[in-house]
């Protein structure tokens, strides 16, 4: 048996996305045809009231199942062993909590936005990416679940819409676009644009652990739509990029497109501000969207989340590729 859902769309205060009710528990029956939900709403769902979980792990890698063939084990991911779940390893934990200890971002510096809130936009605010951009094939879809959230406000997590975003971009930046090239870079290899400010040498990259191209514009293989596809700060290659071919470093040609681009990307009509509770599943297609966490006080308040990734479906551009983080 299945179990019904409502579908309100779109999500509060934006125009794509899509919060979906379930009438009865998951452990009744999965919800069938989510994708399909997913994809028509523009890549992010929200389905609250899922408080199961937390008591059953075990839920959350079935429904992610449903989001396709391949759900990530994270014991094979190169993950520190500490941020994975001990009982279902498919379960990535995001947490400030011993043992995984991982530290909130940083809280944005004022100015305020007009209603005193703290802006979303980039540069002001920082940290937007897609999931593990700097591997081939990269992943689809990702699943985020609250165990403990903390106050509202805070620690919240932000999302933006890759297929407006794009359609929105003047002709004159698509044609510029369109066949452009971003080099993304996994996170601690000296080649963030912070790291390379501040004159960091950079890590000696293994062959399995490369920058990897992605295409700036990417066409959804579900929906058909072109999509902008791009990170900033930490999960770009700033000594090589941020885009093949086009003045590299954080002062270059490539820099400034870059900076234009995610100003874009993430204007306030383009982004939805999820405020978690304890029970919210927040699902989000990593093909054309880009989120971002934001800051809590990690010294006096704890956070507990979940995971798990979906992949095999990242569209004819990569297929029959050898997967790029598999060491040789
Ligand atoms: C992630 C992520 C956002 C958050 O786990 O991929 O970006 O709000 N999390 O913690
Ligand atoms: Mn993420």
């Amino acid at each position: 048996m299945s179990t019904a859902y409502d579908v309100i769309k779109p999500l509060h205060g934006t125009a794509f996305g899509a919060a979906v009710r379930l009438r009865a528990p998951l452990s009744q029956g999965l919800p069938k045809d989510l994708p399909a939900v997913l994809a028509e709403a523009g890549g992010v769902l929200v389905i609250p009231g899922l408080g199961e979980i937390a008591a059953k792990p075990e839920l959350l890698l079935a429904l992610s199942r449903e989001f396709g063939p391949e759900v990530e084990d994270y014991r094979y991911t190169l993950t520190q062993r500490s941020s994975v779940h001990t009982t279902v390893p498919e379960i990535f934990l995001v947490s400030n909590m011993a043992p995984v200890n991982r530290a909130p971002p940083k809280r944005p510096e004022p100015p305020l936005t007009a209603d005193g809130r703290l802006p979303v936009q980039y540069p002001h605010r920082r940290g937007w990416h897609s999931d593990q951009s700097y591997r081939r094939p990269p992943p689809d879809i990702s699943l985020f679940y609250a165990v403990t959230p903390v106050a509202r406000e805070r620690g919240q997590t932000l999302f933006a819409d890759g297929t407006a975003a794009y359609s929105a971009l003047p002709a004159t930046l698509k044609d510029k676009v369109d066949r452009l090239e971003g080099l993304h870079c996994q996170p601690g290899m000296g080649r963030s644009r912070e790291a390379v400010l501040s004159g960091q040498v950079p890590a000696e990259q293994p062959p399995h652990a490369r920058s990897q191209r992605q295409p700036v514009v990417r066409r959804h293989p579900v929906t058909g739509k072109p999509a902008l596809y791009l990170c900033e700060w930490g999960q770009m290659d700033w000594v090589d990029g941020p885009f093949v071919g086009m003045e590299p470093g954080p002062h270059g040609r490539g820099a400034a497109l870059l900076d234009e681009l995610m100003a874009h990307y993430t204007r306030p009509e383009f982004v939805y501000v999820h405020e978690w509770t304890a029970g919210d599943l927040v699902v989000w297609d990593n093909r054309c969207t880009v989120h971002a966490a934001t800051w809590y006080d990690g010294d006096n308040e704890q956070r507990m989340m979940w995971r798990t990734t979906v992949r095999g479906n990242p569209g004819p551009l990569y297929a029959g590729e050898k997967r790029s983080w598999v060491p040789a």
